[in-house]
Parts: structure tokens; C-alpha cells; sequence
């Protein structure tokens, strides 16, 4: 078990280092854009064209919408009577440029698993709201972070993922080593009052808590080398008091990492969280083939400060007897969710995670990763038939989440109620409104 956050020493779990060749699907679901989201997108292009208003009134104003956007919802209202937020939080373009900003940009986010940079020269890019940023273990095993974007012209610098022993612009050529310095700026001859030794890649903060990468993007100035946080208090930052209980849980152990799948689909980020969080409620009705593995009369749900984990007993040895012994779930399933945007699920030998990652106001990208005990990582029939499920599961949710996006943006709709087990999605909306308020 890895209970502690560990920033730089070379992992020694068994996680393989490469995805292995399980299907990548993207769901695409053609969705009609409804009247009022045409007339939010016009309003959009109509305010983003000159007009005779200043940019820095424009930047108030728009200030000012997403705060009254914001003040809509009422964390102070206990669940029992609160309304939802308004269907703009997931369509507004406005308010999904403050949320980048305001919750995606200020604390720390997942953004891949350790085995992707096992080895020394390992390295993998990404892009999180605006920010490309490129993660990779240099020639003495330290983790580093940078932006991914080149000094000279501004080109995205790495792509992918991979090995490499340093990155080369593939614009006009300027070489960044792996711990960001410059090492080669071509044709700069005759150049003056050039600083090319301060054109380095500019550092974002990089951690890792068990399996999980994770960054910070903050708006401060801050360089590499004033890193004064404590893997403690990173830990304590990213997971408050849930640390030790998902330890328990088992989400951080030693497993076997066997893929990654990656869905894009057509609603807001915060409609697949919304989905995610509702204690079991939909279960029922839009996942038949999953009721039998799960004993929801046992469904509970524990809030921390940026945490909640939801527990459902497993239909154990009885749902394997009844399917020729084939028992993906186990006895105890855990379904832990790290506010904003990443999901780790414990069920059986299984982890897998989720990571919700914004598109832009009606479109996100989900990545699961699978994680297997080692007893079972050979078992291909099973891992095969696993991830089959999984993948029903997940593309029922799919449709679930487009159906709601379009919901959001008819005008038929504006705020719903809670159901009484929808407390952990409740949670999740006041610590949006606790972020998002200025
Ligand atoms: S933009 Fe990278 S070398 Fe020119
Ligand atoms: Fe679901």
C-alpha cells in the first residue's frame, strides 16, 4: 500500500509501463443544438465582436454574469429544500472560462497515472482547460512539469507520449532538456539583448499520490526551484481527512495497471460528475445489467471537504453463482470522488479511475484507467469480459449525460430538485459555488 504522496523517486510498483492494446473508443453522438443554446452561442459571438465597450468592461461584465450566474444556487439551503444550480452553469461559455480559471487552474488535478513515466526520459503531454503541459522523469529520476509550449514562436513543444532524451521544437529547432532549461536556441547568432538562458519551459508544480500524477497550475509567478510544499500537506490539500479512508478502501494499492479508454462526449463536465454522484438513483432504471452485481439496499455515502465516497455492498459469491462464477464487483464496491473532476472506483481485484476533463461548456473527454490485482493480470478472459461490462456501463451513462445536456438547454428547463441520496452531487455544487464565487 502507498499511503504517503511520493514527488520523485522512480516508482517500483508493478504497474506495466505501457497501455495495452484494448479497443480506445470515442463515443460521438450527433446532438441538434437547441433554440436557446443557439441564442447563447449568438449572445457569445455578439459579445466577443468589437464593439464600442471597452476589453476591460467587457472582463467586468462578464465578471459580473458569471457571479449572478453563481449566486442563482444557495449552498446554504440544506438539501432536503435546495434547488439545483441553473442549467447555465452547464452552458454558459462565460461561466465555463471562470471555471477554468477559478476551480481547474487553483488546486491540484490528476492528470495521468505513475506508469506513464516509469522510466527515466519517460514523458506524457496533455492539455487541461488552456494549458498544454508536458510531464516527464529526467536522467536522475525527478519528476518534472512544464508547460508545453516552446520559447521562441510559442509552438506546442512535445506531443504524445513516449521516451526522450530532450525535446526539439519541431517549428525552427530550439532544444529543451528534461529538466526545462534551453540547451539550443538555432540560428540566434547576432541576436542582442537576447537572455536565452531565462527562455527556458516555464515549471508547473508536479505530484504524486500512489498511482496518480497530479498538477497545479496556479496564476502566481513561481519557479521550479521555490518548491516548498510538503508531500503532507499536498496530500492534505488534494484529499483532507478522506486520505486515511481511501487507504483503507484500497484505492492506492500495488496493482497491475492493464489500459486506458477514452470517451468524448457531447454534455458539460459537470453533467458526467452530476451522473456520477447521485448515490445510485439511476442504477435502476438505466443500468439493468448491473443490479445484479450490487446490493443497493446497502448504498451509503460519507461527505469529506473535497471528498465523497459512496459504498454499496457487492452481490458477491451470489452474483457469481448465478453467472458461472464470473464476479467482477466482489463483496464491497467503493466509488470515491475527488472534487472537481477525478473518480476512483474499488470494486472486486478492480480499481479503475476516471478523469473528467472540460471540452468546453457542452463538450468533455473522460479517460478510464484500469488497474488489476496481479494474481489476475494474465487472466484474459476475465479482464476481457470485465472491461466488457465496464463498457456498457459506461456507454449507457454516455447516452444519459447527451440526453441531459440537451435537457439543460432546451428552455423548458432551469433548476430541479435533490433527491434525498443525491446528497454527495449537493456537496459537489457547494464547493463549485464556494470556488466560483469572487
Ligand atoms: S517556435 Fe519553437 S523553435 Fe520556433
Ligand atoms: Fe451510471
Amino acid at each position: 500500500m502507498m499511503t504517503m504522496l511520493a514527488t520523485i523517486t522512480p516508482q517500483s510498483s508493478t504497474l506495466k509501463s505501457t497501455t495495452t492494446g484494448y479497443l480506445n473508443l470515442h463515443l460521438k453522438f450527433s446532438v441538434s443544438v437547441s433554440q436557446s443554446a443557439r441564442r447563447r452561442c449568438l449572445d457569445q459571438s455578439l459579445f466577443c465582436t468589437r464593439d464600442p465597450i471597452s476589453s476591460s468592461s467587457r472582463v467586468v461584465a462578464a465578471a459580473s454574469n458569471t457571479s449572478n450566474l453563481v449566486e442563482e444556487f444557495d449552498p446554504e439551503i440544506p438539501v432536503e429544500r435546495a434547488l439545483t444550480p441553473p442549467s447555465s452553469w452547464y452552458t454558459d461559455h462565460q461561466f465555463h472560462h471562470d471555471e477554468l480559471d477559478r476551480v481547474f487552474y487553483g488546486g491540484w488535478q490528476v492528470v495521468g497515472c505513475s506508469n506513464q513515466i516509469k522510466d527515466n526520459r519517460d514523458f506524457f503531454t496533455g492539455r487541461l482547460g488552456e494549458v498544454e503541459f508536458v510531464v516527464c522523469r529526467d536522467d536522475d529520476g525527478t519528476i518534472n512539469a512544464f508547460h508545453n509550449v516552446c520559447s521562441h514562436h510559442a509552438s506546442i513543444l512535445a506531443s504524445g507520449s513516449g521516451r526522450k532524451s530532450c525535446f526539439v521544437c519541431p517549428y525552427h529547432g530550439w532544444t529543451y532538456s528534461l529538466n526545462g532549461s534551453l540547451v539550443k536556441a538555432t540560428r540566434t547568432t547576432g541576436i542582442e539583448n537576447s537572455a536565452l538562458n531565462e527562455m527556458g519551459l516555464k515549471p508547473l508544480r508536479v505530484a504524486v499520490w500512489g498511482p496518480f500524477v497530479l498538477l497545479k497550475v496556479t496564476q502566481a509567478t513561481w519557479k521550479k526551484e521555490e518548491d516548498v510544499e510538503s508531500d503532507g500537506l499536498v496530500a492534505s490539500e488534494w484529499l483532507g481527512s478522506s486520505a486515511g479512508r481511501l487507504s483503507e478502501g484500497g484505492v492506492d494499492s500495488h496493482l497491475s495497471f492493464i489500459c486506458r479508454r477514452e470517451y468524448t462526449i457531447d454534455c458539460n463536465w459537470k453533467v458526467f460528475c452530476d451522473n456520477y454522484l447521485d448515490g445510485g438513483y439511476h442504477v435502476p432504471y438505466a443500468h439493468k445489467g448491473l443490479m445484479s452485481g450490487l446490493d443497493l439496499e446497502t448504498y451509503s455515502t460519507t461527505l469529506f471537504e473535497r471528498v465523497s465516497i459512496q459504498e454499496c455492498g457487492g452481490g458477491g459469491s451470489k452474483a457469481g453463482e448465478e453467472d458461472g462464477g464470473f464476479d467482477r464487483l466482489g463483496s464491497q464496491a467503493l466509488y470515491a470522488f475527488v472534487y472537481p473532476n477525478f473518480m476512483i472506483n474499488r470494486y472486486g481485484p478492480w480499481v479503475d479511475t476516471n478523469l473528467v476533463i472540460p471540452l468546453g461548456p457542452r463538450k468533455c473527454k473522460v479517460v478510464f484507467d484500469y488497474f488489476l490485482d496481479p494474481s489476475l493480470k494474465d487472466d484474459e478472459a476475465f479482464i476481457r469480459r470485465s472491461l466488457e461490462e465496464s463498457e456498457r456501463v459506461q456507454m449507457e451513462d454516455a447516452v444519459l449525460c447527451e440526453n441531459v445536456q440537451r435537457g439543460l438547454e432546451s428552455p423548458a428547463y432551469d433548476k430541479g430538485r435533490y433527491a434525498l441520496v443525491e446528497k454527495a452531487m449537493h456537496h459537489f455544487h457547494c464547493l463549485l459555488h464556494r470556488n466560483l464565487k469572487i
